[in-house]
């Protein structure tokens, strides 16, 4: 059992990654194997809706998109972490995502999927429910805490001192490893349930 974490921010070892290593070494106690890759210092670029993945199952930009995609396909569960910029996710990891998401076209049915995000001060919120937005459309259950996974902070420093936001990373590491055992078993006992055929209806006529 694997759940990547996916650090939006440029600063490799800043106020998200923090935050995303208190829940790493969280599920490592619990058992689940992790993997932090780095993504907002990259140059990724946004993308183009040419659909080409739908027929070759990867981007067209042969880039760090498709390097992480087999992990992404593979992994159990994932945590997107990002710094807030402008009262939004970071413009990098946005582009990597979509980009992701869209042209990945393995099941994602029953990956479990968190948001993290670190502040100075506000647009916390809004940029949490950004990010829930790519699981809520994969049929990916969303893992919650004890409140909204945010911590507050300029610098790592800042963020630890940020109790209750650190122990919100813990309960989030714990329930997220509750949760992929329960879904294991449920797996196992019932099977993944059962799809319709997607129906696409761009406007109601
Ligand atoms: C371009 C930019 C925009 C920012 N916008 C906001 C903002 O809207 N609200 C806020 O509270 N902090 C804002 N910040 C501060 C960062 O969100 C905050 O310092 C964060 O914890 C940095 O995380 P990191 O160390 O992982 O990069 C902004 C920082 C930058 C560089």
């Amino acid at each position: 059992m694997k759940v990547l974490l996916i650090n939006g921010s440029p600063n490799p070892r800043g106020c998200t990654y923090t935050a995303l290593n208190e829940v790493a070494k969280t599920l490592e106690q619990e058992g689940i194997e992790t993997e932090i890759i780095q993504v907002g210092q990259k140059d990724i670029r946004g993308c183009i809706g040419c659909r080409q993945c739908k027929e070759s199952g990867q981007c067209i930009f042969d880039d760090f998109v498709n390097e992480v995609a087999p992990k992404f396909n593979e992994c159990d569960g994932i945590v997107i972490g990002s710094p807030v910029y402008y009262a939004s996710a970071n413009g990098t990891l946005i582009s990597f995502l979509d980009r992701l998401f869209y042209s990945t076209l393995a099941d994602k049915t029953m990956k479990v999927g968190a948001a993290v995000v670190s502040a100075r001060r506000a647009g916390t919120t809004a940029t949490f429910d950004e990010l829930n937005k790519y699981f809520t459309i994969s049929s990916m259950p969303v893992v919650s805490s004890q409140y909204w996974n945010m911590v507050h902070g300029n610098t790592p420093e800042d963020v630890m001192k940020d109790e209750e936001g650190m122990q919100i990373m813990r309960t989030l590491g714990k329930n997220m490893a509750f949760l992929i055992k329960s879904i294991q078993l449920g797996k196992e006992k019932y099977g993944l349930p059962e799809k319709e055929q997607h129906v696409f209806t761009p406007f109601i006529r």
